[in-house]
């Protein structure tokens, strides 16, 4: 029996992603995004409006996405709370630590395990839809998150990820299949 539950954005897992960006004064500002998707092998789409991070990114032209991790999921739903419109130590507050990209004029988290860091590339506003795309310069990640061949491995990373149906974070779970594998006996 299968009961109808109305209009949801019913899609499960989301992402925790962790944007950073710079105000006119250097000040850091981080924020939690899940409704946010990779567009191209080097493009990002994230669908934030209205925050501190639209008027920074639109000023300094670029960002940087994290991943946030399981040890740190308490800053990173803080950064989901409190905006630097209303808290402008909102990052201090955090106890984190923000250096600035080599590449992009936005600062990378460094207790956040991977970091992609992006330049703008257009914001797309419609009546239906309002989206920042960042194009990926480069990804940087710790080296406690990498296998031997230099990959990220995600057993080590131990990302969360968000509920939107009961408001909550997740741990990512164990490897089921091969992608693009998993299919393949049903090709015969
Ligand atoms: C789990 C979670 C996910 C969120 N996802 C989004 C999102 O995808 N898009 C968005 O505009 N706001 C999202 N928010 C809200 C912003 O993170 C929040 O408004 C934040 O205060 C903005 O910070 P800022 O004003 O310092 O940029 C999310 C919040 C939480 C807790």
């Amino acid at each position: 029996m299968r009961k109808d539950l109305g209009v949801l954005p019913a899609v499960f897992p989301m992402p925790v992603l962790m944007i950073a960006s710079y105000d006119e004064n250097g000040v850091v500002d981080v924020m939690n995004a899940a409704w946010g998707s990779i567009c191209g092998m080097d493009k990002i789409a994230l669908c934030i409006s209205g925050h501190k991070t639209n008027e920074n990114i639109e000023k300094t032209k670029a960002f940087t996405v994290s991943l946030a991790d399981a040890a740190h999921v308490k800053e990173a739903d803080f950064f989901g709370i409190a905006s630097g419109k209303s808290m402008p130590d909102k990052f201090a507050r955090s106890g984190m630590t923000a250096t600035k990209s080599p590449r992009v004029n936005a600062p990378i988290v460094e207790e956040f395990p991977v970091t992609m860091e992006c330049e703008l590339l257009e914001i797309v506003q419609t009546e239906h839809f309002h989206s920042v795309i960042g194009k990926i310069v480069n990804v940087t990640a710790n080296e406690k998150v990498l296998d031997a061949d230099g990959k990220v491995d995600v057993s080590k990373l131990d990302a969360i990820i968000f509920d939107q149906f009961r408001n909550s974070y997740y741990a990512t779970g164990e490897r089921v299949a091969g992608a693009w594998d998993a299919g393949k006996p049903l090709m015969k």
